[in-house]
């Protein structure tokens, strides 16, 4: 196990959702942190009011990466345009999503042995419409966004540099991450945050599609202890794993919970579908991450949708951080 109290690690990536969750996470553990962010969905408000330094810049950019990379042991790269922006423009989403990850890769390696890890956040977009369900790690990946390509690059480069260089890179393949920290006033957020967003002005949460996709919603402190695990155990060297919980629900089933846990009756508003939702049913086989990694979901949907509404609540009346 690598341990993280006192470690200097750097969280690319770190004001977004999952970014600034870690960063809480890691600031328990005792580990001395730089987050490297542009901005771009993420916000300084996310993060903690102190223990880390913040460096405002993109993983583009090869001199910053290099400088961070090269002063610390573990890295966290999240740093990522999201699957809306990716579809809109493909171009951007390689430089950072592909180009950044390599950046992030070429300066782990120039560091001689240094970094002890680089743990890379990988999406389960890359399955597409899978063959078979649940999906484990290894089943056929069918690449249905240019979002989908660029997070497998990523990934691909990550095993590359493992397999050709030593460099000591695992991956965790996230499902629909959600709770406290998603900004509901993000536009690409995910659709929790958006239908309690609706829900708490009395509106019809808004589905894309007829409503019957199916994903695997996974909290927030579940996908966090997984990538903190992942970043540690010296079993995940070379590894991807999926995080998710095995469950899947129907997005109609999601909005009417959160209908009954707001206590708002406002039946969804069905609208055309998006680009980027043409995967119909999506749930991950959590065996390989349990196994190897020793983690399980703790949070069932409907405790986390409380935790997260409780959030939102509270940070729409201005109080949460
Ligand atoms: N949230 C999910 O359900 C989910 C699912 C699968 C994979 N992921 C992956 O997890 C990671 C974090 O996602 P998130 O949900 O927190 O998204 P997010 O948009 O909230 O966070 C991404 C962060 O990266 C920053 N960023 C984007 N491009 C950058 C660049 N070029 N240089 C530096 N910083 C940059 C953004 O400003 C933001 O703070 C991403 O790599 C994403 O692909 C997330």
């Amino acid at each position: 196990m690598i341990p993280l109290e006192n470690a200097r690690v750097l969280v690319t990536g770190g004001a977004g959702f999952i970014g600034c969750n870690l960063v809480r996470r890691l600031l328990q553990e005792g580990a001395r942190i730089t987050v490297l962010d542009d901005l771009f969905t993420g916000r300084l408000e996310n993060l903690p009011r102190k223990g880390f330094e913040f460096v405002e810049g993109s993983v583009c950019d090869a001199a910053i990466v290099d400088k961070l990379v090269a002063e610390a042991e573990v890295v966290f790269h999240a740093a990522a345009r999201n699957i809306v922006v990716s579809t809109k423009n493909p171009r951007e989403d390689f430089e950072s999503n592909i180009g950044g990850t390599l950046n992030v890769l070429l300066a782990a390696r120039a560091t001689n042995g240094r970094v002890k890890r680089v743990l890379y956040t990988s999406s389960t977009s890359v399955y597409g419409n899978p063959r078979y369900l649940p999906i484990n790690e290894d089943d056929h990946l069918s690449l249905l966004t240019p979002y989908a390509v660029s997070k497998l690059g990523g990934e691909n480069y990550c095993m590359a540099f493992f397999e050709s260089y030593g460099v000591p890179a695992a991956a965790v393949r996230y499902s629909n991450v959600y709770g406290p920290g998603q900004d509901p006033a993000n536009p690409y957020c995910g659709v929790v945050a958006k239908f309690i967003d609706c829900l708490f002005d009395s509106q019809p949460p808004v589905i894309h599609g007829d409503g019957e996709q199916t994903r695997d919603f996974t909290y927030i402190d579940d996908a966090v202890e997984a990538t903190v695990l992942a970043a540690q155990s010296d079993r995940a060297l070379g590894e991807v794993f999926n995080v998710g919980t095995g469950v899947e629900t129907r997005v109609n089933e999601l909005a009417a919970l959160l209908g009954r846990i707001i206590g708002v009756d406002a039946p969804p508003q069905h609208t055309n579908r998006r680009d980027v939702d043409n995967i119909r049913r999506r749930v991950v086989n959590i065996e390989k991450t349990r196994r190897t990694l020793r983690w399980l979901p703790n949070m069932t949907l409907e405790n986390g949708l409380r935790h997260t509404v409780a959030w939102q609540r509270e940070r729409s009346s201005g109080n949460a951080r």
